[in-house]
């Protein structure tokens, strides 16, 4: 018998990848307010927020994980509605929380880079400071400690690009699309990041679950590199034009403010469970070999012929 795994916000990038790559292994459900069609997944579209529904689903589905990506994740959107990103980050994370301890659950968290206030040398670790700058930063920070508060829960420090179900783009779409319309980029080099494939985070996820990982991890790329650095990579890897000028975080006025060092070492998940896992370098290399595979065009396809 398959065990079960419950997906908030599935039709995200995260979730949806999930979803797809492990649909074969596990039985998943999940919800999103966003539709998509994925073959033996049982997707729900509806509002994680109406509490009562989604106690009924999980009672329902009786899943044996939870993975929690639904989350308002845009920082600006954030500091504009405080309140909203609180119910939604910190509020819902709890309720969860709370769920899968009465059910025997184990709860996967996927948290953020953004729990740190950045402006520490070297990459940030497990037993670094949380200090975080931004709204966003604020409740996914909060969040952790519910889900911790159960032995069996995991929190997933993590920073993510791939290809998106639904038509939108992540870093990575956005930097490859951009400059095949050989439009101009202006990236930070002032700003560093650990960023790692969901291929690669979501095979990661499904050890972590086979093997029991509970505690705190970061899962993210093996070092860490910066925006414009990244952009360039993705560039040379994909062979496109367009340009990408050098800017610096220091002249742009956000909303939210940003955490500058957001690098992150992954050692300890290493260690946890003897893997290694790409750099960022390495990580492009695989974004641009499963685009030559048509993988982009597959996901959309949900595991159907049409
Ligand atoms: N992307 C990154 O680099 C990154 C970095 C660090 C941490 N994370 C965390 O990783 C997790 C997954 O991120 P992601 O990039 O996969 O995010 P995503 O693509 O935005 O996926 C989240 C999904 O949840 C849905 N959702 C939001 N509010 C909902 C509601 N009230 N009811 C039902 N569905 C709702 C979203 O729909 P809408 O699109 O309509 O809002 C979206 O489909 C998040 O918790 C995020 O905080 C992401």
């Amino acid at each position: 018998m398959k065990r079960a795994v419950f997906i908030t916000g599935i039709a995200g990038l995260l979730g949806s990848n999930i979803a797809y790559i492990l649909r074969d292994r596990y039985r998943i459900s999940g919800i999103d307010r966003n539709p998509i069609r994925i073959k033996d997944v049982n997707n729900r579209v509806g509002s994680v927020l109406d509490y009562d529904a989604l106690r009924s689903m999980i009672l329902q589905d009786r899943p044996d994980y939870l993975i929690h990506c639904a989350a308002l994740v845009n920082l600006d959107r954030c500091e504009e509605v405080p309140d909203e990103a609180w119910e939604l980050n910190y509020q819902l994370t709890k309720f969860l929380a709370d769920l899968c301890g009465e059910i025997h659950c184990k709860m996967i968290f996927i948290s953020s880079d953004a729990v740190f206030a950045g402006n520490v040398a070297g990459l940030n670790s497990e037993t670094t400071a949380v200090a975080p700058i931004s709204v966003y930063g604020k409740t996914k920070a909060a969040a952790e400690q519910e889900v911790l508060k159960d032995p069996r829960g995991l929190v997933v420090r993590t920073n993510i690009y791939g290809y998106n179900f639904r038509d939108k783009s992540s870093f990575g779409e956005w930097i490859k699309n951009t400059l095949e319309s050989q439009l101009e980029l202006n990236m930070f080099t002032d700003l560093w990041f650990s960023p790692i494939l969901v291929n690669e985070l979501t095979e990661i996820l499904a050890m972590c679950m086979e093997q029991d990982v509970s505690g705190l991890y970061h899962i993210c790329s093996t070092g860490s590199i910066s925006k414009y650095d990244m952009a360039v990579e993705i560039q040379k890897v994909f062979g496109l034009l367009g340009t990408i000028n050098k800017a610096s975080m220091k002249h742009f006025a956000f909303k939210a403010p940003r955490t500058q060092n957001m690098g992150m070492d992954n050692t300890a998940i290493r260690e946890r469970l003897g893997i290694s896992i790409d750099t960022p370098e390495e990580g492009v290399v695989r974004f641009k070999k499963l685009w030559d595979e048509g993988y982009p065009k597959q996901l959309k396809k949900g595991g159907y012929d049409e």
